[in-house]
């Protein structure tokens, strides 16, 4: 079994009688017409890779019935709200989630649809899990600056060179990091205030690592090496058991945009 994720990109013009066609879905199909509400919606589909085609499902098939049954949903029961002039939570947009679920479950064969997500701009998104309708996971990045130094006391000279390599240098080297986080909540309890969401994270982990020198400012990194695992860990411990809705799912840390790092709690090593 594989898993297989497509983003289907789309925009709504709530106060215009229909959305134009559009023809580059690239960008957005439909086009949306002047300023326009912009989502991105994904299924992710679990399935085997079929011998003859190599494939789980055709990419094209995934658009195709993505755009048929799940964004005319999206866009009706969105359309409706702004044009009565009413507020979408998060709640409501998992609402709508789930309706755009139920009429995508049985439109694919032999495979399922285990997980949709919708990009709510680029930096912050909402998904479900198929098999969990209950939940709804709310993800957010942020990013900071910090130096570091790879470097063990208990190790020689030599031997920190020869592990950390670069990394190791004296006077530090620095990243601009991006950290994601994901809180899960009940579907159908009190929605998260993403203001209050963000409030959390800032004073509780962007205040101490931003424009941080993480060997010398943090605490924490005088006893233990300022990687980026040992950053994850750092962020799941100082955010855990401060969400309320919710609760802490996963933190990803981004040292660059070729190395990251993901934890899901003590209890869950290899969550995927
Ligand atoms: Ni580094």
């Amino acid at each position: 079994m594989v898993r297989l994720g497509r983003f289907v990109r789309f925009s709504i013009n709530p106060f215009l009688d229909e959305d134009g066609p559009g023809c580059n879905s690239y960008a957005s199909k439909p086009a949306g017409e002047g300023l326009a509400v912009y989502l991105e919606l994904a299924a992710e589909l679990v399935g085997p890779v079929q011998a003859d085609t190599g494939l789980v499902v055709n990419v094209s098939d995934i658009d195709r019935v993505v755009r048929r049954f799940a964004v005319p949903v999206v866009a009706e029961r969105i359309r409706e709200h702004l044009r009565r002039g009413e507020h979408i939570p998060l709640g409501t947009v998992s609402q709508i989630l789930w309706s755009a679920y139920e009429r995508l479950a049985d439109e694919f064969d032999a495979v399922r649809v285990d997980r949709l997500t919708l990009k709510l701009n680029p930096f912050r998104k909402l998904a479900m899990d198929t098999q969990d309708p209950d939940t709804m996971y709310f993800s957010e990045k942020f990013e900071f600056a910090a130096t570091h130094k790879l470097w063990n006391d208990a190790f020689s000279d030599e031997q920190n060179f020869e592990v950390f390599g670069k990394c190791a240098n004296a006077a530090g080297h620095g990243h601009n990091y991006i950290v994601e986080v994901t809180v899960a909540t009940p579907a159908g309890g009190p929605a998260l205030k993403i203001g209050r969401f963000e409030q959390i994270v800032d004073s509780r982990l962007m205040q101490l690592v931003d424009h941080k020198n993480l060997n010398l400012d943090v605490p924490d990194f005088q006893n233990r090496i300022a990687t980026v695992e040992n950053l994850a860990i750092f962020a799941w411990e100082r955010l855990s058991g401060r969400f309320d809705p919710g609760r802490l799912h996963a933190v990803t840390v981004w040292e660059s945009d070729r190395t990251y790092c993901s934890y899901y709690g003590p209890s869950e090593p290899n969550h995927g």
